[in-house]
């Protein structure tokens, strides 16, 4: 199971049906819930009963940019973001159903990467939010390019490597603030002017910006690109 921000909320129902009707399953179950930092962080405590009282239960919190008060091993597993590779690197295997829910760039990543993976598609279910979904084997989502984004009024350049799932993640990985509402596509919140260049939504989103705007957290640059922020 894998939520990621407010996608928790329907992985964590079914986590609660299993842990109040008992957790019998033969294969353990792997919770992964992934946040930015301690300040995102809801049902700390419920989690962290939940897994107590379940020896086949594996719970991963990561957090993708943690802060100062933030301690790993205590309030977090793991450094970085729920990604196709950390399932990779964590779970035994793919022998697995894989339920999760976030915003689009994590989930178009994980639809195509499972099924890269080689998991069948009966085992891979979602839940998205809106009225969009998320296409399975869609167009790959990261720039195989190197590019260079401008961030017009800090002036800050960067180069995208396609390691972000967005340009709002790439943005506060690098210590450009940028606004944000639903991080799903829905709101419009995270609209800014795209000044240069062009950008490409994994997943289309549901909300639709004005002409010459981009929605960060649904977006990746396919090429140079410079923003107003
Ligand atoms: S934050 Fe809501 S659309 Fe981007």
């Amino acid at each position: 199971m894998i939520g990621s921000g407010i996608g928790i909320t329907p992985v964590l129902s079914m986590l609660n049906h299993l842990h109040k009707n008992g957790i019998k399953r033969g294969s353990d179950i792997w919770f992964f819930y992934g946040v930015r930092n301690g300040s995102e962080q809801i049902m700390k405590q419920h989690l962290k009963s939940i897994a107590q009282a379940n020896k086949h239960l594996k719970l991963h919190v990561c957090y993708s940019a943690p802060g100062e008060q933030d301690t790993q091993g205590e309030d977090y597993h793991i450094k970085g973001s729920v990604s196709l590779d950390l399932l990779k690197q964590t779970l035994p295997g793919n022998d697995f159903d894989f339920y999760f829910c976030g915003p689009r760039p994590m989930m178009a990543d994980l639809a195509e990467g499972l099924d890269a993976w080689g998991v069948p598609d009966e085992r891979i279910h979602f839940e998205a939010f809106g009225p969009s979904t998320v296409k399975r084997k869609s167009a790959p989502a990261k720039a195989e390019n190197q590019y260079q984004v401008k961030f017009d009024q800090t002036g800050k350049v960067l180069s995208w490597t396609g390691e972000a799932d967005c340009l709002l993640e790439f943005a506060e990985a690098n210590g450009v603030a940028l606004p944000f509402g639903c991080r799903m596509g829905n709101c419009g919140s995270c609209s800014q002017k795209l000044l240069k260049g062009e950008v490409h939504y994994p997943v289309a989103p549901s909300f639709t910006p004005e002409e010459g705007y981009c929605l960060t957290c649904s977006s990746v640059p396919v090429s140079d690109i410079e923003l107003s922020a």
